[in-house]
């Protein structure tokens, strides 16, 4: 099929190369030029695993083509799918983007004869699309829906395994206007994938976006919030109590003396808290957009409050380790959200960043990916050190605060925490090393969820 695709974010790019792979024809649409020269010289703009190949590969064989021409781009094919961005500005999400370009897509469809559908795939809150996406496509083309079609598409993809994720979905969830504008999404996928289709009302496939990623950051707070309760009593390792809460078999499924545990679980863990472009946003959205349609959602609000504390927690356990942090070294491994991936938005570590130097010390922070985004957000604040590896931040430091669980800071041993620090003492936000191993090296360990 002929498919246009609008914004080549991280969204865009990805469903459009994943599109090519399975044999369909497809045009990326941005008003940047600079992105639209890289991708079709075959240059990546964005990291995400396993893209830059299969990009190079739809670029070559003609199956992916990058322009400004949004004109020329719904004139040449069958569906627009609009991935614009939806950033998160003063309590709500902003719609402008969309606004913008479905207006332009409106008065191009006042000229194009063929039926054609126009399906948002940016995450937008329930109503967005059946109302004013609807509204201005009418508008704008002087006509009504029904002579074009509209769908919702969500993504429910992560980053670092985006790739994977679209080429082996769990579901497709395809939100429709009519049965022509679902007849015509399903093209798209049905030959090509394996996994259901859910046919669902434009709204019903909006909240199921929400819906989905306020369940995971629910986790996220409910296993911190249990942490920090362990803490307070004492001698209770939360990892112990999360490990035998999924054993319960309506959690987890014993298979032949092996335990199966659904990927689910793995939100389950103490930590310093969710990050990204997608969990805080997603999450304060849906609480904004319930208010205005008179439901307090206490819980999202709650689990948003734990996130906000989570980091802080990671300094108060710092200063019960060493005292006042002022003037000390302090070695920060990882920055990015979480780990393979460059992305820094959100994330527990910045957080964590500013309000060490806000105390005085002097940040060492390393990532192996996020260290050019940092730059970036963090340009010119006093007293922060970004420093190419783990070795050099941890060189002579008073202490380490472990943020984002690379494989390669998995790796480090006791001994090199004891080798090349000026004083072994580790805060692990994520729960990645052995505090037996730790302590019987003399190492003060604290970890989140654990206070002994
Ligand atoms: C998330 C969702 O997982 C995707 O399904 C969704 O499509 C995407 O948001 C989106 O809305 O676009 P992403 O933000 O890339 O994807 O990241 P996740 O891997 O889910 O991580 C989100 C948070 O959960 C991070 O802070 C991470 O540290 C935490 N996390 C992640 C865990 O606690 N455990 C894990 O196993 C994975």
């Amino acid at each position: 099929m002929n498919i246009s695709i609008v914004g080549t974010g991280y969204v865009g790019l990805v469903t459009g190369v994943c599109l090519a792979q399975k044999g369909h024809e497809v045009i990326c649409v941005d008003k940047k030029s600079d992105i639209i020269k890289k991708i079709n010289n075959m240059i990546c703009p964005i990291y995400e695993p396993k893209l830059p190949e299969m990009l190079e590969e739809a670029v070559k064989e003609k199956r992916l083509i990058a322009t400004s021409d949004l004109e020329f781009a719904v004139n040449n094919s069958d569906v627009t799918i609009v991935a614009v961005g939806t950033p998160f500005n003063s309590g709500a999400i902003d719609l402008s983007y969309i606004e913008t370009c479905v207006k332009e897509i409106g008065s191009i469809l006042e000229d194009k004869e063929a039926y054609h559908v126009v399906c948002i795939k940016s995450t937008v809150v329930p109503s967005t699309t059946d109302s004013m996406v609807r509204k201005l496509l009418e508008e704008a083309s002087q006509k009504k829906a029904g002579c074009f079609g509209l769908a919702m598409n969500p993504e429910f993809l992560r980053e670092g395994c985006a790739v994977d994720d679209f080429m082996n979905p769990d579901r497709i969830v395809i939100g429709a206007y009519d049965d022509k504008s679902y007849e015509l999404m399903s093209e798209i996928y049905k030959d090509c994938f394996d996994a259901p289709i859910l046919k669902v009302n434009l709204r019903t496939a909006e909240m199921i976006k929400y819906t989905s990623n306020s369940l995971l950051a629910a986790m996220i707070s409910f296993a911190n919030e249990v942490s920090n309760i362990c803490e307070g009593i004492g001698s209770i390792d939360a990892i112990d109590v999360f490990n035998g809460l999924i054993l319960d078999k309506r959690i987890s499924i014993r298979s032949k003396s092996k335990v199966l545990l659904p990927g689910l679980v793995q939100y389950l863990k103490p930590g310093c808290g969710f990050g990204g472009s997608c969990f805080p946003k997603d999450v304060k959205a849906l609480v904004t957009h319930s208010i205005q349609n008179n439901y307090n959602p206490e819980m999202l609000e709650a689990v948003l409050r734990i996130n906000e504390i989570q980091p802080t927690i990671m300094i108060k356990k710092l200063e019960e380790l060493i005292g006042n942090v002022k003037d000390k070294k302090i070695a920060v491994l990882g920055i990015a959200f979480k780990a393979d991936t460059d992305d820094i938005r959100e994330s527990p570590a910045i957080k964590i960043i500013k309000e060490l130097l806000e105390k005085g010390s002097v940040v060492y922070a390393t990532d192996p990916q996020a260290i050019a985004n940092t730059k970036k957000e963090l340009k010119g604040i006093e007293g922060l050190k970004l420093v190419k590896n783990y070795r050099e931040a941890l060189c002579d430091a008073d202490a380490v605060l472990l943020v984002t669980a690379w494989d390669i800071y998995k790796k480090i041993k006791p001994k090199d925490f004891i080798k090349l620090m000026k004083r072994a003492v580790v805060v692990d936000g994520r729960r990645i090393y052995d505090k037996k191993e730790m302590e019987e090296l003399d190492i003060a360990y604290s970890g989140i969820g654990i206070n002994n």
